[in-house]
């Protein structure tokens, strides 16, 4: 007979240390932790550990580390590269990082907050606005995603245009490591060079690492003046145009500048209850320019105005709403936020996100619909996101009269087409998504040799037994 998943003496210390809020081994409760938010994989775990402390979570760490048992850190669970979820083996306890949820601290003389890895990011942007201040990273997945999981995958999203990645939030972290160890380095200076930024490493590592328990992060003066426009564009140039236009104008003002095609938006009205379209007439290319300052007399509506009625006289902008209120605009938003799931329901989709200089963004989709529908008759590409960060989800959704599940047999094909190109513009095949499961084999071939090399060698030196969320990143 096979041995258990997990040792009989390991799960009495666990149970003994963490009682029955902190270690979930009933299968009901177990299966919401196995499945990614886009149902790629559906692993197995003998247990979910839920730590309530960070000194609790050291001490399971412990206990894993001395029994050679893996451990995959989970915070929301809304990874698009199932970078949370354990494989099939049945041997990898999932850590959910869901109880650790306070906001220790916030100071809007340093305009900082220090928050756990479990305060999801909604709250983190609502403790800020309480404050008085802003917490600007934002994505669609803000209601679930953790403050732990934007860090550990250096998320991007919406404002990464005006205020960066996560990374660039971030002053200081708390971390439990591999080998159960606490690190204590939760500054919140905004100048300390004292040796290796080792905190640098663990944004982005997808919990490769260790566990991120806290964080310190930077907060912004709140907006005072906004103005968001939904534009229909004349092309994917015309949208780039409109771009340098308002960043010529004034860069500090453009807090998003987003992309989406005609269809996108037809699926975001097609599934999605509440949403309309803003415009007139139906257009095959939008951009939403989200504008705020934190200085009350600012005059972003009467600038909005400005730019777009010298950009319709070039023949860039078709036609354009400037939101009336906060509900139009949040409206509005909504468009580009629910494409997620309006491409969710339209039926199968594969997922393409990737960069490439800001300036290659209308050759980049260009070329790759084209090559897509060449590649597979009748699929339908989605091309939308972060056009003012180069970021595009170069997304395709399958052909109508063809079986999901045949269009995702073919998932590696379609993410090799679109990458050849990306290569070929000097872009990179994940943008702000990660590598997670899903993209491990794309590795070798794009960050081989010393990158690869050196990634190892950092990899062996904390966590030499290998066992931080095994199978995600490398190869
Ligand atoms: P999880 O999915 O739980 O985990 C993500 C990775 O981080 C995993 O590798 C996990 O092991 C690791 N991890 C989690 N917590 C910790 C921790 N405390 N310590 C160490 N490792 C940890 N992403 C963007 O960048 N931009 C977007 O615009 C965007 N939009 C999205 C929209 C939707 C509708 C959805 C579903 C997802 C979107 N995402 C986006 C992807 C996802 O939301 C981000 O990757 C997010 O950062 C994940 O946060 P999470 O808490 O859910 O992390
Ligand atoms: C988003 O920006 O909405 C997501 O990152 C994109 C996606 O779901 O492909
Ligand atoms: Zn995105």
């Amino acid at each position: 007979m096979a041995d258990p998943p997990l040792a009989p003496s390991l799960l009495h210390a666990l149970t003994q240390l963490l009682g029955p809020r902190g270690l979930l081994t009933a299968a009901e409760d177990i299966a919401p932790h196995l499945t990614d938010w886009r149902n790629l994989y559906c692993g197995a775990t003998p247990c979910v550990i839920r730590p309530g402390s960070t000194e609790e979570l050291a001490r399971a760490v412990t206990l894993c580390a001395a029994a050679g048992v893996a451990m995959v850190p989970q915070g929301g669970n809304t990874s698009m590269v199932g970078g949370a979820t354990p494989d099939e083996s049945g041997r990898q306890v999932v850590v959910s990082l869901a109880r650790l949820n306070r906001i220790r601290a916030i100071d809007p003389v340093d305009m900082t907050m220090t928050a756990e890895a479990g305060v999801v990011l909604k709250a983190a942007q609502n403790a800020a606005a309480e404050a008085g201040c802003l917490f600007p990273l934002s994505l669609g997945a803000e209601g679930s995603a953790t403050i732990g999981g934007v860090l550990s995958t250096n998320a991007g999203g919406n404002t990464t245009v005006r205020y960066g990645n996560a990374r660039e939030l971030m002053l200081g972290l708390e971390a439990v490591l591999p080998d159960g160890g606490i690190w204590h380095g939760l500054r919140r200076l905004r100048k300390d060079n004292t040796g290796y930024a080792l905190r640098h490493l663990f944004v982005g590592a997808e919990g490769t690492l260790g566990f991120i328990t806290a964080a310190s992060l930077r907060m912004f003066p709140r907006a005072r003046d906004t103005a968001l426009a939904f534009c229909a564009v004349a092309d994917e140039a015309a949208a780039l145009a409109l771009f340098r236009r308002f960043r010529d104008r004034d860069e500090s003002a453009v807090r998003a500048f987003e992309y989406m095609s005609g269809l996108g938006v037809d699926f975001a009205v097609k599934h999605i209850e509440g949403i309309t379209l803003p415009v007139a007439t139906r257009a095959d290319h939008y951009v939403l320019v989200d504008l705020a300052s934190s200085r009350p007399d600012a005059g972003l509506r009467e600038m909005a105005e400005s730019v777009l009625f010298e950009a319709m006289q070039e023949g860039e902008v078709l036609d354009a709403v400037l939101a009336e209120s906060e509900a139009q605009a949040q409206k509005m938003w909504r468009i580009r936020e629910e494409h997620p799931e309006a491409q969710k329901r339209e039926g199968a989709s594969v997922k393409n996100d990737v960069s490439v200089p800001v300036s290659k963004v209308p050759e980049l989709i260009r070329r790759c619909s084209a090559a897509l529908v060449a590649l597979i008759p009748g699929s339908r590409p989605v091309p939308f996101g972060h056009i003012g960060d180069g970021n595009i989800h170069m997304n395709l959704e399958q052909p109508e009269d063809m079986e999901g599940a045949a269009f995702l047999a073919r998932s590696h094909g379609i993410m090799d087409c679109v990458n050849e190109i990306v290569r070929d513009l000097d872009g990179s095949f994940s943008a702000e998504h990660g590598i997670g499961r899903l993209k491990t084999d794309m590795m070798e071939s794009w960050r081989g040799g010393a990158e690869l090399g050196a990634m190892r060698a950092i990899k062996a030196a904390l966590d030499p037994k290998g066992l931080m969320n095994p199978g995600k990143v490398f190869p």
